[in-house]
Formats: C-alpha cells, structure tokens, sequence
C-alpha cells in the first residue's frame, strides 16, 4: 500500500487522569493547535477508557475529561474547527479495540516499554486492560482512517505498534484498508524531563509536584518551581553540543526554546554564557507569558461545564459521521453478519 492513498487525517489523545501538565502542553497540545491550521481534518480525543486502566475515582475521572477540554480550548482548539470527543462517546474505537485485541500478538504487546514501566514487577495484579492498552490505541488511530498522529517522544513505539497491526490487519484479510500512519514526533521538546531529575520524563504521576509544571499553576508558583529546578553549576554553552552531559541544562534551554517556538540552538544564541542565576528568571518569564493565559481561560470555562458537555457530544456526533462507516467495513471484511451498529 502506498502511504498516500489516503486523505490526510489528524488523530491525537490524551489521558484525562490528572493534570495537563508542560510536557502535555509542549510535546502534545501546542502541535495539536499548530495542526489545526494546516488545512487538514484534525481530531483530538481524551481517552477516559484509557484512563481507567488504571484506578480513577469517578467524579476525578469527571472533573479531569471536563478539565482537560477546557485547557485544549484554551490552548487554542476551536471545536469548530477540530472535533474534540471524549473516546467513550464514539462507541467505534472500543468496537475496533476488540477486533485489534485479536489481531495484536501477545508478544507485542509483552515488549511495550510503557507497559513494562507501569506494571513494573506486580504485573499479575495489573488490569488486562493495561496490557491491551496499546490495541486500543491503535483503534483510536485508525478507525478514523488517520495518517498523521502528533505525540510526545515516549508514544513513538505505541505508533510502531499501530503500523505493525494495520499492517497485520491488511495481510491476513488480503486487504489495502488501514494506513500506515505517520507519527509527528517535532519541535524542541518533544520529551520534556522532570524539573528535580534530568533523567526521568516530566509526568502527572510523579509524587513530587516540583518536579512539574501544571498547567493550573499560578505565576508565583511557576516562578518557583523554576528557581528550584535541578541545575549544574557551569554557565549555558553557546551551542547545541554543549548540553552534552548535561540533562538539566538541556531539559531547561528546550523548555526555553520551545514556549519561543525556537530551536535549541536559535535559543542558545540569545542565552549562551549566562549562568543559571540570570538564566532562570527569563524561563520563568516566559513560562508564566504562555501559560497564565491559558490557565485563567481554562477556569473560565470550567465554569460552565454544561457548554463544555455540549460541545463533547457535538464532537462525538461529527466523530461518529467518520467512525461508523469505517467500523462498518471493517466488520464485512471480518466476516460479521448482519446490520452493524
Ligand atoms: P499521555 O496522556 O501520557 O500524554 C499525552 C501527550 O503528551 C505527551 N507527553 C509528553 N511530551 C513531552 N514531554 C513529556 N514529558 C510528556 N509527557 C506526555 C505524550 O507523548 C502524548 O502525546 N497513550 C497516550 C494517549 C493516547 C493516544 C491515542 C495518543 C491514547 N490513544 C492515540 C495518540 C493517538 C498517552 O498515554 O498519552
């Protein structure tokens, strides 16, 4: 099949468990914006069946979907122009989730990093739906039909596994029905890393909230978490191969670079040779420039979450226009009987 026999379509997802946080909002959500304005289809969804592969408390899980709506839509997602959904209104991903519960191999799904770091050693007592995690991903993906899928760093190998089961899908059915679909990994912080340990991934799970900037936080509260951030004690190097061995130096200059929509070494130019001291501040500046906007738009609408649940089923409607036929042809070329959902 070749890759382009099929109209270019945008997917992306989120998991609404917890905050959206500055690696959410740099390796993920300021693309999703960028893509809206290319002239392609785009669809960003918050995965709240994901979510619940592990614990949520309900009115949490609520809250959360609710939340992270509002920080796309304040980010910039005009629900006009993307159709923004919560997964579990578009019945079709759970429905292809199930096909490609069958098409995955276990081996697979046994070699995924993520699941290995989630379950860690206790995975006898990890849900099922942990370990199939990346199928349903995969059902995201394709039953729109998508081609290009804009993610942080650590999804690329969830996308290989996308490729690998569309691939499988369309030999054993003798097939050219899914894409092979392209992830976007771009920009200068496609993996931003914890502000208290430059080797670990900035994540909602982490227990200390120091070591991320949430998307809620207030300016006073950014600008600390920043003065306290992890550093070395030499000055910035003066170009790119200078942040060799030096994890938090580089974490904090494409932290930088990226909320200027910069690369590294445009940033480094404007800031090589100041120590940390005078580099800080000028982070925290304009970390709280781009993000107070959004955080304050955010609260405003959270205030009317009646609007925002509007604007969900809406999605899901428009979704839907996309998801039921492809499910539908799926399933005839499965072998499914009958009138389909
Ligand atoms: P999730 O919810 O963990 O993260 C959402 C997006 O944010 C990116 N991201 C980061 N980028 C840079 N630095 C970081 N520290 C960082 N942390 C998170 C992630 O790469 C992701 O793009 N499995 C997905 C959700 C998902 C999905 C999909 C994504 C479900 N179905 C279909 C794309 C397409 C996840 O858990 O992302």
């Amino acid at each position: 099949m070749t890759e382009t026999s099929f109209a270019p379509r945008v997917f992306s997802g989120m998991q609404p468990s917890g905050n959206l946080h500055l690696g959410n909002y740099l390796g993920a959500l300021k693309p999703f914006v960028e893509w809206q304005g290319k002239g392609v289809e785009t669809v960003y969804c918050m995965v709240d069946l994901h979510a619940i592969t592990v614990w949520q408390d309900p009115a949490d899980l609520r809250r959360s979907t609710r939340e992270m709506c509002a920080g796309f839509i304040a980010a910039g997602l005009d629900p006009e122009k993307s159709i923004l959904i919560n997964q579990s209104q578009v019945p079709e991903h759970a429905q292809l989730g199930w096909i490609f519960n069958c098409v995955a191999r276990m081996g697979w799904m046994g070699r995924m990093t993520q699941w290995k770091d989630k379950a860690g050693k206790n995975a006898e007592n990890a849900s099922l739906g942990l370990f199939g995690y990346p199928a349903l991903m995969a059902a995201d993906i394709l039953v729109y039909h998508a081609t290009h899928v804009p993610v942080g760093e650590d999804q690329k190998q969830h996308l290989e596994l996308t490729r690998d089961i569309a691939a499988k899908f369309n030999h054993d059915y003798g097939v050219d029905f899914f894409p092979m679909t392209e992830p976007v990994i771009e920009g200068a912080a496609t993996r931003v890393m914890s502000l208290r340990d430059g080797s670990k991934k900035m994540s909602k799970s982490d227990v200390s909230d120091a070591s991320r900037i949430n998307m809620t936080d207030d300016a006073d509260t950014i600008a600390r978490k920043i003065r306290k951030a992890k550093t070395d004690p030499d000055a910035l190097p003066s170009e790119a191969e200078g942040l060799a061995g030096r994890a938090e130096a580089r974490n904090l200059v494409s932290i930088y670079a990226a909320l200027n929509g910069q690369s590294i070494d445009a940033a480094l130019s404007e800031v090589g040779g100041l120590q940390f001291g005078a580099f800080k501040p000028m982070l925290a500046d304009v970390a709280v420039a781009r993000l107070s906007p959004i955080s304050s738009e955010m609260s405003r609408l959270m205030a009317d979450t009646g609007e925002i649940d509007r604007i969900l089923m809406r999605g899901a409607e428009r979704a839907r226009a996309i998801t039921a036929p492809i499910l539908k042809q799926t399933y005839e070329i499965v072998g499914m009987v009958g009138p389909t959902p």
